[in-house]
């Protein structure tokens, strides 16, 4: 069914390809196909979305499909480039009538539908701040996001707010607006909130991007660090510069290119590649809304003719599993570059990308704070297996030791593990942890930005991933905080203590495991583990939550209280618990 409905779609012509949720919202202007630019970027002005979006929209580009959307059901909605265009300025029209304006943040929680991306467009055009939120995320995790980015509006769906956000709202004194989307048809009417089609119905498609400075912030990405309050990463309009420069130069995309990043934009891959990057190359986007299906993604390869391919090893190593035969009777010409994200990309891995797809898969590097791709076997590499590549044009990085007087010591000894660090200053680095000042100082040295990965580079330049520095849990490519899940542990009345580690997962790379302290007039069983379990679950949602808890008599801690989770760690694996002296002042 799904095969019938694009094999439809893909034969409409681009200017006829407008979806019904597009001619929906759509108002009709007279006039509209010879419509003057509205642009009115100038003095140095940039902003991501005239980059994104009107810059095509303004050529002959405008008919080019800018977005394909995939429905779960089997619907598919295709976008032009000018017809995102008028979304987004009908979009950025809407927060402009309710007064949002430069730097207030708009959080969008959705999951992957067109709106989404219109929403984060139409957001940056208007010089507000887009704020994605990952859709399978619990109430907690949305609160705190919420809360810490002082979100002013929130896009949702009538369902994700009715489970999700209708709970929390007498929390949230400063979400003022909360702009609905029907899940199946027509938003539902609910108390307190606007529909988001009624509101884009109304509003002109016509609209002028004001002059937008370069550090002008654009993005704000949550991301995870050791404790239990997440991070808000400041990125700014400029950093499309290097979003561009990265979508070309390490994933190789032309703006022929049919282009499928599977990463959810609540992550910052799926904002940098999987709207920005390869709209500024004028490229078509694959979005599917399903979440992962083996059979399903080989489909979408073959039917949508995928020629890029940006995925995640989680995904890749679910792919493994499948048939050897399956991937021989798959028609995957188009496909001519595969990369992948997140986390150490295994020689297997790379080895069954030219097994299945006869290619090798290029691993790249980055990270949420870095904005876009530093570090990749590019286009041309001579792809080693289990090293993830070179710096990009205009970074440089190097494996340095923090030393005791507060400074770096580089390493220059080929193959020797220390930080990962890049020289301060390329355009999409973040500017700033949200009100955390910090926090954010305490990334740089003389300089350098340091990663808190471990890795090591060759003698021929390229960078192998060791593991991160501190206890941050990477779970199918998530970063998860091991104190933000283990203050939820805490909440719950049989818990005295908890602790929060990554242990290794053939599927996960993590799987995240909680050692609990009970209270002593509790007693350990099957029913009150099964109740941490579930409580875990609702309030953090699937993907942050234990998947294994074990009880302990107590937690190991330095003298000053701080958890040891890595010696934790160690003794569950069996393995040496290593200089405990290090382990002292670790965690922070
Ligand atoms: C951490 C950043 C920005 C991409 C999505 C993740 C790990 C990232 C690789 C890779 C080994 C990798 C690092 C990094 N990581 N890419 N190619 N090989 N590890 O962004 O959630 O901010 O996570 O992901 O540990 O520090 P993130």
């Amino acid at each position: 069914m799904l095969c019938e409905t694009l094999g439809e779609s893909r034969g409409e012509t681009a200017a006829r390809s407008i979806s019904a949720w597009e001619r929906l919202v759509r108002r009709p202007t007279p006039g509209n196909e010879s419509r003057q630019s509205s642009i009115a970027l100038g003095g140095g002005s940039i902003n991501i979305a005239w980059q994104a979006v009107d810059r095509h929209a303004e050529t002959s580009h405008r008919t080019h499909i800018a977005l394909r959307w995939l429905g779960r059901s089997g619907m598919a909605r295709l976008i032009s480039y000018s017809g995102l265009r008028d979304l987004t300025n009908q979009f950025a029209n809407v927060l402009v009538g309710l007064d949002i304006g430069k730097g207030d943040r708009v959080a969008v929680l959705t999951g992957r539908i067109p709106e989404l991306y219109v929403a984060a467009l139409g957001t940056m055009k208007n010089r507000s701040v887009f704020c994605p939120l990952f859709s399978n995320f619990g109430p907690e995790p949305i609160r705190t996001r919420l809360e810490l980015g002082d979100a002013r509006v929130l896009v949702t769906t009538d369902r994700l707010y009715l489970r999700k956000i209708a709970p929390l709202r007498a929390l949230l004194p400063r979400l003022e607006y909360v702009l609905i989307v029907g899940e199946d048809g027509p938003a539902a009417e609910i108390p307190g909130t606007l529909d988001l089609a009624h509101l884009m119905a109304a509003a002109s498609d016509r609209f002028t991007i004001p002059p937008t400075d370069p550090e002008d912030m654009a993005v704000l990405h949550f991301t995870s660090g050791t404790t239990g309050r997440p991070k808000g990463a400041i990125h700014v309009h400029g950093a499309v510069a290097a979003h561009h420069a990265s979508a070309r130069h390490a994933l190789d995309l032309t703006p022929g290119d049919v282009f499928w990043c599977t990463a959810d934009p609540g992550w910052v891959t799926g904002t940098s590649y999987g709207i920005i990057g390869p709209l500024t190359i004028g490229a078509t986007l694959v979005v599917d809304q399903e979440e992962f299906d083996a059979e399903r993604w080989l489909h979408i390869l073959e039917e949508e003719q995928v020629t890029v391919w940006y995925t995640a090893p989680t995904a890749i190593r679910m792919l493994m599993r499948m048939d050897p035969a399956r991937f021989r009777s798959l028609d995957t010409t188009a496909l001519r570059y595969i990369a992948s994200v997140g986390e150490p990309l295994e020689p297997a891995a790379v080895h069954w990308g030219e097994a299945a797809f006869g290619q090798p898969i290029h691993d790249t590097w980055w990270q949420t704070e870095t904005g876009a791709i530093m570090i990749a076997n590019g286009p041309g590499a001579v792809v080693k297996p289990g090293s993830f590549g070179r710096p990009l044009p205009g970074v440089e990085a190097a494996i340095v030791h923090r030393c005791r007087d507060g400074g770096v010591a580089l390493e220059t000894t080929p193959d020797t593990p220390g930080e990962l660090a890049l020289r301060a200053g390329w355009p999409s680095m973040f500017r700033g942890y949200l009100a955390e000042p910090g926090r954010y100082n305490a990334c740089f040295r003389d300089g350098w930005y340091l990663t808190g990965d471990l890795a090591r580079r060759d003698a021929d330049g390229d960078y192998w991933f060791i593991g991160r520095a501190d206890d941050v849990i990477k779970s199918a490519g998530h970063l998860i905080s091991p104190g933000e899940v283990e203050a939820v542990l805490r909440e719950h009345p049989a818990v005295a203590d908890a602790a929060v580690v990554g242990l290794p997962d053939p599927l996960l790379l993590q799987m995240v495991k909680a050692f609990i302290v009970l209270k002593e007039d509790r007693s350990e069983s099957e029913s009150v583990r099964r109740d941490i379990l579930g409580h875990a679950r609702r309030r953090l949602g699937a993907a942050v939550a234990p998947r294994e808890i074990t009880f302990k008599a107590d937690l190991p801690k330095t003298r000053s209280g701080k958890l040891m989770r890595r010696l934790l760690k160690a003794r569950e694996l069996g393995i040496p618990e290593g200089d405990r002296s290090s382990l002292i002042d670790d965690g922070a």
